[in-house]
């Protein structure tokens, strides 16, 4: 068995980012807590909260609180709820995602027409549409592209998370469509760069592990690309998930991590990873000297008491 550790996984700027924000709150005693997951990963989330910061999904019952926004952004509505509470507010909006936010809204402004490609029900999406609200399509499929009404004029804003390939897929079908149609590929580069990455390593191996959180839309879409490529593609959450019935001792074996999942995360993973390595081996191992085959560049026959 073989294990190769793809060469771009793990967190991204963005996620660095809103974790350090998060963390001086808990450093600094402040109360506070986030609004909505602030990155896709339980465990960090479940850490957060350990630490005296809970995520809410409302701003009910605060009153003092220090309001950390997620990486994933928010609408205006929640930026005005923030102000009419007269709660303070620490903004962990990764700067792509904001630079999609602030695109949109700027297009809208201008009297544009948008078209959103993304996950309808992901947070930055849910995001970007209310600051392009009125003016916006949002598409994930190519039935999405079907239902369009006929336009003369539209510009594209991508998730910053959603899949490169797919993206491209119904860039052309719109082109099909709209007739003017501007094209902003505005897929963030860590999520291009470990989309390639896990493509590449997916393809020369027999299974790949992909870790990170259910909700996490960039870690699922690794999964969905390391699948297309033919591997056996298991995603996990934790080290605990894996099971050594996924593996044969002559695998070779993959591994790739969301941006979103933290390094301690994907280490606990390499490292059962190992022991599973070496227990497999073992067992080829005894089962080569049993039949006689070769170890270690030496002849073993054990029939004839000559090893
Ligand atoms: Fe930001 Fe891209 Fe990470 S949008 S949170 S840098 S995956």
């Amino acid at each position: 068995m073989e294990i190769y550790k793809s060469k771009v996984m793990g967190f991204c700027y963005g996620v660095r980012r809103a974790l350090k924000i998060a963390e001086k709150a808990a450093d600094s005693g402040i109360k506070a807590v986030t609004f909505g997951p602030i990155i896709h990963n339980p465990q960090v989330v479940e850490k957060l909260a350990q630490r005296g910061i809970p995520a809410v999904d409302n701003f009910d019952g605060l009153t003092d609180e220090t309001v950390i926004i997620r990486s994933h952004g928010v609408g205006p509505s929640c930026y005005n709820m923030l102000k009419c509470k007269n709660l303070a507010l620490m903004d962990a909006t990764c700067p792509f995602v904001r630079r999609n936010q602030e695109m949109a809204h700027r297009l809208v402004e201008d009297g544009k027409q948008v078209i959103l490609i993304g996950e309808k029900r992901h947070p930055e999406m849910k995001s970007v549409a209310e600051w392009a609200v009125g003016h916006s399509y949002q598409v994930e499929t190519m039935e999405d592209v079907d239902a369009l009404p006929p336009l003369d004029e539209a510009y594209i804003v991508t998730q910053t998370t959603f899949s490169a390939v797919l993206a491209d897929r119904l860039v052309e079908a719109l082109g099909k469509k709209v007739k003017n149609l501007h094209v902003n590929k505005s897929i963030c580069d860590a999520t291009m760069q470990r989309q390639q990455a896990a493509r590449e390593l997916a393809d020369r191996v027999d299974v790949m592990i992909v870790i990170g959180g259910r909700n996490s839309a960039n870690t699922s879409r690794l999964a969905e690309i390391c699948g297309e490529e033919g591997a056996r593609t298991y995603h996990i959450e934790t080290a605990g998930e894996l099971k050594p019935s996924w593996f044969h001792s002559r695998d070779k074996i993959g591994i790739t991590a969301g941006a979103s999942t933290p390094d301690w995360i994907i280490e606990e993973v390499v490292c059962i990873m190992e022991n599973m390595k070496e227990m497999l081996d073992q067992e080829e191992m005894n089962l080569d000297v049993h039949k006689g085959s070769v170890v270690e560049g030496k002849v073993v026959d054990l029939t004839d008491d000559k090893a």
